[in-house]
């Protein structure tokens, strides 16, 4: 464990001094601070574990101390020290959120007790913290989709995440490919152990081999210490190359060879270590059209995709637009505190015919920004973001049924002609060549009375 870290604010450097020699002697780290400007200033870098502070100091005082720890991060313990030991004051340094309060004069047994409290009670908070933040993780991981697609999808992640076999994920950006990796690892009997992303597209090409299989100290001018690769760090779980199709040919020949042979060696080393790691793999690339370009391996793409999974674009599985659209809307109005039921019609018609060329990550950031700017019950028309309404017009008709897009387009034309005569129905039968009965029937039919 690092050594846990102390910040202390005290005015009389004499003090000051003391609490450093004791404090060291615990065995602390020590930021030591004789004002609480200073401190508070440096707060978010310093990152103390317990923050120890005297009550009253020219300037600001303890009681600043203390709201403003408890803003940076409400974890931090802060334990004030007084001279006026009153009892209101300490009890409203508790009140406060002080994490005790000690007498002038102590003994450093006295610190020393209390600091150990302190201390425990910070390790168990981050401890709870970690694990909230693993749970998080695990249970993100829900996987929308109700046609017949990702109905496929789901079952062939339950048969293969009992098996040893390499997966090849594909399919456009946004698709849930990192997703469907994870959900994969986490069914299998790898689960409790890592899952390691690697995105060969981010990794610049000079550093992709050390970082996939580590080095020695000396393997290369600055390699003062040696370094465990990714391929070692997964050991017994899972490794997900993203962006697979991206890695340079070279490398290409040696992940080929590491996974025939099954076993790493360090850059620099001349002893292998025997890999136990499943391989999962996605790319959003035609991978079999660079593997005829010659810009991928054939060999390693075989050893790869002992079976694909795909995930057709979202515009080609429409049934589950609606699903995943309130699936986020649910997420993001709890996320957001607001208490949002529903999505008018209107505006699921135009979600389920919009192109989507970002697949759920797009639909998914919409509704979180629709989320933040509805106010209603509801998410209408009114709480799309503006470049959505652009962006759908010319777009979110063509790949839908006729009926569907006439019905749009009378919608819209009815709106924009009732508009352009200032809702006289009389004017607007002329302009339309129509009579004013099939007009109203026409307004009946999309709603639209109100708009008159
Ligand atoms: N079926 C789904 N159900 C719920 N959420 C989904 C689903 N598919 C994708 N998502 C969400 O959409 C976002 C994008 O998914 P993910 O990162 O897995 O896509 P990707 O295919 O890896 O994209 P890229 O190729 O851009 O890396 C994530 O936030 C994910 O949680
Ligand atoms: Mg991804």
């Amino acid at each position: 464990m690092k050594t846990p870290k102390v910040l202390v604010i005290e005015d009389d450097i004499q003090m000051l001094e003391n609490y450093s020699r004791m404090l060291k002697r615990f065995g602390y780290e020590c930021l030591l601070e004789t004002t609480a400007e200073s401190a508070l200033k440096d707060l978010e870098t310093s990152m103390p574990d317990i923050v120890l502070t005297d009550l009253r100091m020219p300037g600001s005082s303890g009681f600043d101390v203390i709201s403003a720890v408890k803003q940076s991060n409400p974890d931090v313990p802060v334990v004030l020290i007084t001279a006026y030991a009153d009892i209101p004051t300490a009890v409203e340094a508790m009140k406060k959120g002080a994490y005790d309060v000690i007498a002038k004069p102590f003994t450093s047994e006295q610190l020393e007790i209390v600091l150990e409290r302190a201390l425990r009670q910070k390790l168990l908070k981050d401890e709870n913290r970690r694990l909230r933040e693993r749970l998080k993780e695990t249970t993100s991981a829900e996987l929308i989709g109700k046609g017949p697609a990702m109905r496929e999808v789901l079952g062939l992640i339950e048969r293969i995440s009992q098996t040893e076999a390499n997966v090849l994920i594909t399919g456009e950006s946004g698709t849930g490919k990192e997703m469907v990796a994870r959900l994969i690892h986490q069914k299998s009997p790898r689960a409790d152990k890592p899952f390691i992303p690697v995105d060969c597209a981010a990794i610049p090409e000079n550093l992709i081999e050390s970082e996939l299989f580590g080095y020695e100290k000396g393997a290369f001018t600055g390699a003062t210490t040696g370094r465990e690769g990714l391929f070692e760090a997964a050991s017994k779980g899972t490794v997900f190359l993203d962006e697979v199709g991206e890695l340079p040919l070279l490398l290409q020949s040696k992940l080929l060879r590491v996974l025939q042979e099954r076993k790493v060696r360090r850059l620099g080393s001349t002893r292998f270590i025997t890999l136990d790691v499943r391989i999962i793999s996605a790319t959003n690339r035609e991978l079999s059209r660079s593997v005829s370009e010659g810009l991928f391996r054939e060999d390693l793409y075989y050893r790869l995709n002992v079976i694909n999974i795909h995930l057709p674009p979202l515009r080609e599985r429409r049934e589950d637009i609606p699903v995943l659209a309130l699936h986020f809307l649910k997420q993001y109005s709890a996320a957001y505190e607001k208490d949002i039921r529903g999505i008018s019609a209107d505006v699921m018609e135009m979600l389920e015919g919009y192109r989507w060329p970002g697949n759920v990550r797009e639909l998914q950031n919409l509704i979180e920004r629709a989320v933040i700017l509805c106010n209603g019950d509801d998410l209408t028309i009114h709480d799309m973001p503006s470049e959505f309404l652009a962006k759908g017009k010319g777009t979110f008709s063509e790949l839908t049924t006729y009926q569907r897009a006439k019905e749009t387009f009378e919608k819209q034309y009815l709106q924009n002609l009732i508009k352009s005569v200032s809702g006289n129905i009389s004017k607007a039968a002329r302009v339309a060549g129509l009579n004013r009965r099939t007009i109203y029937r026409l307004l009946e039919k999309h709603n639209l009375g109100k708009e008159r």
